[in-house]
């Protein structure tokens, strides 16, 4: 859903997009397409029938493929503001023009212009969540059905990402309203430390040059020990572009840093070769292929020359001029609650998600990985700093416990999901990865990154993803048929 950093975050896409803390997410748009816009006036709480405020949710439709008595296709927002590129490009529309369907985008609550509350407020933010997220789709589902006389028709939600967890999870607690659903990179498991997503990303950093993570770890290591020392800020302020002079006071600050130039890596391995380039995201040139090239280049100097390089390269390719990292501003940021905020693109929002629903955090927790300094309980520091002392590694535990209580974890039990996922996507480690029946299958596509399916086809994408897509629409047009 995209890098993230609520700093760096730039902006993200409908749904498969991100930043970076939390990295799940795609790219920001850029791209300013016209695409019919409407809202749709929606419950504010869904289970208190005493409460009966409302406000308004965007969604967006296209009915160009539409036939009598074909199905209707939902693509679910998720972390960020809905893209509207979405309703115009994407393998969603292939299979909707084969199919004869009507295609709609509901932006998830709390994202972009659903906004259903004054501000982000902490008493407020309790209505943000994906059960309340999923009965908004039904209640949506449900009214629009009627007003647009839908009702006898099919109903079939896509996602990717979170959203495509919550595509598998409305398949799942709603089957009387979603015929089917396709989840693209859904992380379905929740888990309060994710130690393996570093894990894959050292595996897919090794595809081409084997020696790739290690190098990197030296390179890492060496920027960890010039850290220590005072003498080496203004020198590390200029290697890494730094928006303002480094200044460490604390041990948050120290790894905010680490965890902000990790982040630049993870998200180059996320999103590799993706095509992201359609709805406006930057930088796709810069591959695992570049970085690992860079890494082996002995002419560039040391290791950790060579990973200023590679910083450097990224932020040049997606015309950043400056890398923030501070870990002051970043909770300045976060802690700021109305909708104007830079954090409120989503950033806010999803670690509240992530703090109060799935936990994901993307620790160093493991020895299989390339780099050190961000333990799990860096990422609790942050859920306390931002939302109060209220949160803590028994809290968020509890939490993330109560999820997989609601919906299953890996244990699918449902039928007509499809989940696919690419396999040096870091993501992957929390997905469905095998087929469980003959209708809850995983399609798994070598080399190919987060979401891949998703995008419109192209020349240079792995094998494996047109044959994905192919798989997902066989399978679609079988089960709309019965
Ligand atoms: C629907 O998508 C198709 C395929 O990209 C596009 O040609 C058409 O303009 C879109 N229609 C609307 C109403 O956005
Ligand atoms: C990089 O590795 C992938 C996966 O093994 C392979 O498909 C690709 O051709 C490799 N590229 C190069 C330049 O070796
Ligand atoms: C990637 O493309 C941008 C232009 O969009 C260019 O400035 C940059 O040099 C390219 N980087 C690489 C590594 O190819
Ligand atoms: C699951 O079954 C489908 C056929 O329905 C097959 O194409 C796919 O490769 C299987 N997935 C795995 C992970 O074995």
């Amino acid at each position: 859903m995209a890098t993230m950093q609520l700093l760096l975050i730039i902006c993200l896409a409908a749904f498969c997009n991100g930043f970076t803390s939390v990295r799940l997410h795609r790219r920001p748009p850029d791209t300013d397409v016209s695409v019919a816009e409407r809202r749709f006036l929606q419950k504010l709480d869904h289970f208190n029938g005493a409460d009966t405020r409302v406000w308004h949710q965007r969604y967006f439709v296209n009915d160009t493929f539409v036939q009598p008595g074909g199905p209707v296709f939902l693509m679910i927002g998720g972390e960020g503001e809905a893209n509207p590129t979405w309703m115009q490009y994407g393998s969603w529309l292939t299979y909707a023009q084969k199919l004869g369907a009507f295609c709609l985008l509901l932006e998830h609550r709390f994202y972009g212009e659903s906004q259903p509350t004054l501000d982000m407020k902490l008493e407020n933010l309790r209505f943000l969540s994906s059960r309340q997220a999923l009965a908004d789709l039904a209640h949506f589902q449900t009214v629009l059905s009627q007003d647009l006389g839908l009702s006898g028709r099919k109903w079939v939600v896509f996602g990717g990402s979170y959203p495509g967890s919550l595509a598998a999870w409305y398949r799942m607690k709603y089957p009387h309203l979603a015929y089917a659903a396709v989840a693209s990179s859904a992380p379905v498991n929740a888990v309060v430390n994710f130690p393996e997503y570093l894990e894959v990303v050292q595996a897919s950093l090794a595809r081409n040059h084997s020696s790739c993570p290690k190098t990197m770890k030296v390179a890492f290591d060496s920027l960890i020990q010039l850290l220590a020392y005072k003498e080496n800020y203004e020198k590390l302020t200029e290697h890494f572009r730094l928006c303002v002079m480094l200044e460490i006071n604390s041990i948050m600050d120290n790894t905010f840093f680490l965890e902000t130039i990790a982040e630049f890596i993870m998200d180059i391995v996320q999103y590799n070769n993706d095509n992201r380039e359609f709805e406006g995201g930057k930088g796709g040139n810069v591959t695992i292929e570049v970085i690992c090239d860079l890494m082996a280049k002995e002419s560039l100097g040391a290791p950790y020359d060579r990973f200023v390089a590679v910083v450097q390269t990224i932020l040049e390719a997606t015309k950043q001029t400056c890398i923030s990292a501070e870990y002051k501003k970043f909770i300045m940021d976060m802690k700021d609650y109305s909708w104007k905020g830079i954090a409120s693109q989503g950033g806010k929002q999803w670690l509240y998600q992530t703090c109060t629903e799935f936990g994901f955090f993307q620790s160093t927790d493991s020895l299989s990985q390339p780099f050190s300094g961000f333990p799990l309980s860096y990422y609790v520091q942050q859920c306390k700093d931002i939302f109060g002392p209220g949160f803590s590694l028994s809290s968020i535990t509890d939490a993330v416990q109560q999820t997989n209580e609601y919906y299953g974890g890996l244990n699918i039990q449902s039928s007509r999901i499809i989940f696919p996922n690419g396999l040096i996507d870091p993501w992957h480690a929390l997905g469905i990865n095998s087929n469980i029946s003959y209708d809850v299958v995983a399609i798994q596509m070598q080399d190919a990154a987060h979401c891949a399916d998703m995008y419109p086809e192209r020349p240079e994408e792995p094998l494996a993803v047109p044959v994905a897509r192919r798989s997902i629409f066989t399978l679609l047009t079988k089960w709309l048929q019965s």
